[in-house]
């Protein structure tokens, strides 16, 4: 069926960056419907094709068969190289490369260390070490890959106001690095709100076009969308925002060949009367988004453990890390 996005050519293979094509310009996109998906956070055509049915009816107060049609279209206008042959997966598969979290069980856990292109979720409640292991990555990033590290820089979006350059001088030096250096490898940004932090990640963009950032952090992924999307009735917009911004943080791991690191509270589940009342945060956008995702939970001090659950490609399983001076060790 010959529409008008079809008609229009796509822009040219190498050029995957530029999509000229609006959202009025799909078949079945009137102005208000384009304007209330822009303000659901679907601002291109990408986010759209990738989209659920139902979350497109939602946003634009639509039926969920034309809601479908949107999102066919949207493939179609979209596809600017959204097909790769196997080779060059594998090419870009045999690129990644593993950060050691210092601690051989959790590296072990997490077959081999925290991947690159992709996303590793740290989920637990508070004191559990989620903030200290994204520290501790933020320096063993920067070994070399004889040591465990990527030689790399790191953006930290800090939302917290928990990031604490005491810690990194501290963990620099016990791994031998020069804690300055480690200090101005590491790129901090305090995020006011969930607005300010996804932009954020836009900025880290132009950030890695000059330096080799190979790890970015968000600490905590959550914690802004949490408290800002408070009600039932916000549920909807928070976790479609919490998506794009995954998915933007996904893009870039992808694109500069990038780590991610996010952690997460978990919220209490009263109504849970067996097993651990508690869950993290973001429900499935979240589980879905994030490649590896690790529970931890507290042991006897020092020690905390690590389940990771929901994994594409490892075996679940625990590894217990200990909470130290130097940083996290076995
Ligand atoms: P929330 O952000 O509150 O949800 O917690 P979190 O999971 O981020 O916990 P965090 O990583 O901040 O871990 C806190 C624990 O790390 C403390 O209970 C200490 O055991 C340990 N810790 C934090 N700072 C230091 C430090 O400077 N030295 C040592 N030895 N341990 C520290
Ligand atoms: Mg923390």
């Amino acid at each position: 069926m010959p529409t008008k996005a079809a008609a229009k050519s796509p822009p040219p293979a190498e050029a995957p960056a530029k999509r000229e094509v609006a959202l009025e310009d799909l078949a079945g996109v009137g102005p208000t419907t384009a304007d209330k998906l822009r303000e659901a956070g679907y601002t291109d055509l990408m986010e759209l094709a990738v989209a659920s049915p139902g979350d497109i009816a939602e946003a634009a107060e639509i039926g969920t068969s034309i809601a479908q049609k949107i999102i066919a279209e949207a493939r179609r206008a979209a596809d600017v190289g959204g097909f790769e042959v196997g080779t060059v997966l594998l090419e870009r598969r045999k690129k990644l490369g593993r950060i050691t979290t210092m601690a051989r069980s959790l590296d072990e856990l997490l077959g081999g260390g925290i991947e690159t292109q992709a996303i590793t979720e740290f989920a637990g409640e508070f004191g559990t070490g989620k903030t200290q292991i994204a520290h501790q990555a933020a320096v063993s990033v920067q070994l070399p890959v004889e040591q465990g590290g990527l030689t790399g820089e790191v953006v930290y979006i800090d939302t917290e106001s928990t990031f604490r350059p005491e810690r990194i001088v501290d963990m620099a030096k016990a791994l031998g690095l020069d804690p300055t250096e480690a200090l101005n490898h590491i790129h901090v940004a305090r995020a006011y709100n969930s607005n300010h932090q996804m932009l954020l990640v836009a900025k880290a963009q132009e950030l890695a076009r000059e330096k080799p950032i190979r790890l970015i952090v968000v600490d905590s992924l959550t914690a802004h969308f949490r408290s800002e999307y408070a009600g039932r009735a916000e549920l909807a917009p928070r976790q479609q925002l919490l998506n794009k911004h995954l998915h933007e943080l996904l893009k870039f791991s992808d694109t500069y060949n990038a780590a991610v690191i996010v952690t997460n509270q978990v919220s209490s589940r009263p109504d849970i009367l067996f097993g651990d009342p508690t869950r993290p945060i973001g429900g499935n956008i979240v589980a879905h988004a994030s490649t590896y995702r690790l529970y931890l939970r507290k042991s006897k001090p020092p020690r905390r453990i690590a389940r990771l659950i929901d994994s594409p490609n490892l075996p679940e399983g625990e590894a217990v890390y200990s909470l130290t001076p130097d940083g996290i060790r076995e």
